[in-house]
Order: structure tokens, then sequence, then C-alpha cells
């Protein structure tokens, strides 16, 4: 994991409060009425969902083939963070057999070329070598996401799909900050991707009909978001990694339905959150050991990232014949991804002006996200805060459809970076 420092989101926007008293106005006047919790029966519904979810997943997607058809993507390129293990791995290993051109975006290459080469092997004498190479990206660094973005773009080619995998949820370890000042969780889950997608705009109109697939999590239900603390330091909540995990993906699901509202139909692309379900991958790295063994051993509630395979406490156990045949977490991923009907629902939101981004749940069903989501007022300030701390205008994304060209914050030009 890169680097932890003790700053925070105040000191390190200083310069930024000048151009915030003028864009918020509308948010500081209506503050007071701000909430500062979930109310205790959207916290009990929400875990209840959670709880619902972690029982009945396998029940609730049997109607889905292992593994997932995909159709044939000769002519799709896709760019997907966090390749190098769990959900990520498998979605890049499973599109680049179908035939696309799948660019991993890690901030481990060494371990994404082992991969490619094992992938190579495991493909040889079944079709064309995969189309698939590597890119450094480090979402704990908002310049390194600037420095990807203009590399990206410079090749003037088009993007079909930018799937936002990569993720955090740094269970029981003490808050950090990245370089930047910001909470790990909310910048390596929410901001990095945000300043990721909006930046990768132009590629992503060239490539249109095309997609913004953000990996969420059922978790957003229990996640509230402070707009006025968005790095839980003012005291006003304890922070704990459930607390900074929750929040950040309920602000993904807030900062996509703006997007979503902001990006004309012309513009065809559609943004997508995603939950993959409860999976077993190394989101757990950071639980004790005696808790991880714990956790591999409840085999029938998991999925597992590879599909078809059944886990290895499930192999274990001798369990294959009863639950390989539904072990998955890729698949959300990967219907959202390519699935012909997402855009389409994607329009059918848009045209019905629903406050919400569409929401695929792992059953690959469109869903609705949690209730706090629907606000939204506190959607349009996450959407504010985020582009202040991202260091972007305000009309990023308006300036970008029009063809452009923006300056962020963090790009190459500011020496500190
Ligand atoms: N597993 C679940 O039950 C579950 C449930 C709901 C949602 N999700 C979501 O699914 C997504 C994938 O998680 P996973 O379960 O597959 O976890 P995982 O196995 O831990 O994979 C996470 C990936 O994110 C990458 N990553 C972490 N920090 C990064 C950074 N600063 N810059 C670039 N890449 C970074 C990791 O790279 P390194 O290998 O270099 O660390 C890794 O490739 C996450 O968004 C997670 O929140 C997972």
């Amino acid at each position: 994991m890169a680097s932890s420092s003790s700053s925070s989101e105040d000191n390190n926007n200083n310069d930024d409060e000048s151009k915030k008293k003028t864009t918020t106005t509308t948010t500081s006047s209506s503050s007071k009425s701000m909430k500062t919790g979930l109310g205790w029966m959207e916290w009990l519904r929400g875990w209840f969902y959670l709880a619902y979810e972690m029982l009945f997943q396998r029940i609730m997607a049997s109607h889905l083939q292992n593994p997932m058809p995909l159709p044939p993507l000769n002519d799709f390129t896709c760019i997907i963070t966090g390749s190098t293990s769990g959900i990520g791995r498998e979605t890049a290993r499973q599109l680049a057999e179908s035939g696309a051109h799948v660019v991993m975006a890690v901030r481990n290459t060494k371990a994404a070329h082992s991969l490619i080469q094992k992938w190579q092997e495991e493909w040889s004498g079944r079709g064309l070598p995969l189309n698939i190479e590597v890119m450094e990206l480090d979402l704990l660094s908002l310049a390194s996401v600037v420095r990807f973005s203009e590399a990206w773009n410079a090749r003037s080619g088009p993007l079909h799909a930018l799937i936002n995998n990569a993720g955090i949820f740094s269970i029981g370890e003490p808050q950090k900050f990245s370089k930047d000042g910001y909470e790990e969780h909310m910048q390596v889950n929410h901001l990095a991707p945000a300043l990721l997608s909006v930046l990768l705009l132009p590629s992503l109109i060239r490539g249109s009909p095309s997609r913004i697939v953000n990996v969420n999590s059922i978790m957003h239900q229990v996640g509230f978001v402070d707009t006025e603390d968005m790095n839980v330091t003012s005291g006003k909540r304890k922070f704990t990694s459930l607390v900074g995990y929750s929040g950040s993906k309920l602000a993904q699901v807030m900062f996509s339905s703006v997007l979503h509202k902001k990006l004309p139909a012309e513009a065809g692309i559609s943004v997508v959150c995603v939950s993959p379900g409860i999976v077993q991958t190394n989101v757990a790295r950071d639980l004790p050991k005696i808790v991880q063994a714990a956790y591999r051993l409840i085999p029938y509630f998991i999925f597992s990232a590879e599909e078809g395979k059944p886990s290895a406490a499930v192999q274990l156990l001798d369990l294959q014949v009863t639950i390989s045949s539904t072990t998955t977490g890729s698949r959300s991923s990967l219907f959202a991804a390519t699935d012909p009907q997402v855009p389409e629902y994607c329009e059918m939101l848009k045209a019905d002006e629903w406050p919400v981004s569409a929401f695929i749940s792992q059953d690959c069903r469109p869903t609705n996200p949690s209730e706090e989501s629907h606000n939204l007022e506190t959607s349009y300030r996450v959407w504010e805060k985020t582009l202040q701390m991202v260091g972007l205008p305000s009309d990023a994304v308006e300036r970008l459809i029009e063809g452009e060209d923006i300056d962020c914050k963090y790009g190459a030009h500011n020496d500190e970076n």
C-alpha cells in the first residue's frame, strides 16, 4: 500500500476555499438542514439487505449461467482498474478471452505482466493470442490518475468500457490518508475513480456507445456521506474502516447519479454501478490471520471471483458439485460491461428522470440502491465536493463534452505532484 500521511482535506484544500464559497452557495445555505447520519430505520434496513445478500445470493443468482456467456468482443477496448487480483483479475481474463483489447490499469505492473504470461500460456492453441496490455495507475495518487488519463487520451483511440474495479476495505486498520490528504477509502474507492471517469470522457465519447462500470457494494446501504467531513476527521463521527468503506461506496453511487444526469443522451455513455455480491478475494487481506481463516471457511455463502472454479475452501470440503455451478464474483461486472440491455436501461432511467444511476445487483438484475442515495440534494453536494477535491473545474463534464480541454490541479504542470 502506498504512502500514508496525517494531513487532512481541510489543510489540503485551503487554496480551494474561496472557490468553494462561490460555487457552493446553495449548498451552504441548506447545510443547516443537513443530515448528520442515517436514521435508525435506514441503518437497520441497510443491514437487513446486507444479511439478505449474504444468505441468499446463491439462490438469487441461480438462474445465471456459469461461466457467463459473453458476446464476441473483437472491437471492444476496455480499461480495468485493479485487475491483478480478485474480481478485476477474472473480469480482465474473461473479457480478453472473448476477444476484447484489455488494458490492465494497475499499481503492481510486474504482477500484471506475470498474469498475462500465464494467461497467454493457458490460452495457447485456443485462438489468437490475448490482446492485453498493462498501464501503471496508483489510485492513491491523483497525479498518477492524471498521468494515466493523459497517456490514454493521447492515443486518440476509442474506449468502450472503463471498469472502475480497484478498491480497498482496510478492515480493522487505523485511519490513513493519501499523500493528497484524503482518507484512503474515500480516495481509492471514490475520488480517484471519479477523476479517472471524467478525464477519460473524451476517449469514452470516441468509443460511444460506451460504459462506465463502477464496482460498488451492497455495503453502500449502510454508508453515509457528510460532504463537510469527507475525511471523517471532524469528530462528528468516529472513524472505523466500515464507516470509511461504506461512505466511499455511497459517495460513488451519488456521484454516478449526477454524472449519469449530466451526460447528454447523444454522448452515448452509460454509467452503471454494480454489486458483485460477497466474494472470496484478497479484499480481506488486512484481517487478522485467524479471521481470514474463518472467512475462507464459510464457502457456501461466499462467491469465488473465478467463475466455474470452486474456492479453495470448497475444494477442501469437497463441495464442488453443490456449488461450483454458481460460484462467481465477476458476473455482474461482465454483464454491466457487455450486455446490450444495459444502455437501454440507463436511457430509460434518464428519460424517467430517475434520481439514481443504474445499479446492477450480484444476480445481474437491476436493483434500487439505498434510500440515502436517492437524496438528490446530497448527490449534487457530493458531486461539487468531489470535483473540488480532485482539482477539476465545476463545469468539467460540460466542457469536455463540448470538446474543450480542461485543467486538473493534479496535472503535470503542478511541480508538487
Ligand atoms: N470481495 C467482496 O466481497 C466485494 C464485495 C463488494 C464489493 N467489492 C468490490 O469489488 C472490487 C474489487 O475487490 P476485490 O474483492 O476483487 O478485492 P482484491 O482482491 O483486494 O482486489 C483489489 C484490487 O484493487 C487494487 N488496488 C488497491 N489499491 C489500489 C491503488 N491504490 N491503486 C491501484 N489499484 C489498487 C489491488 O491491487 P494490488 O493487488 O496492487 O493491491 C487489487 O488488484 C472493489 O471495489 C471492492 O470494494 C468486493
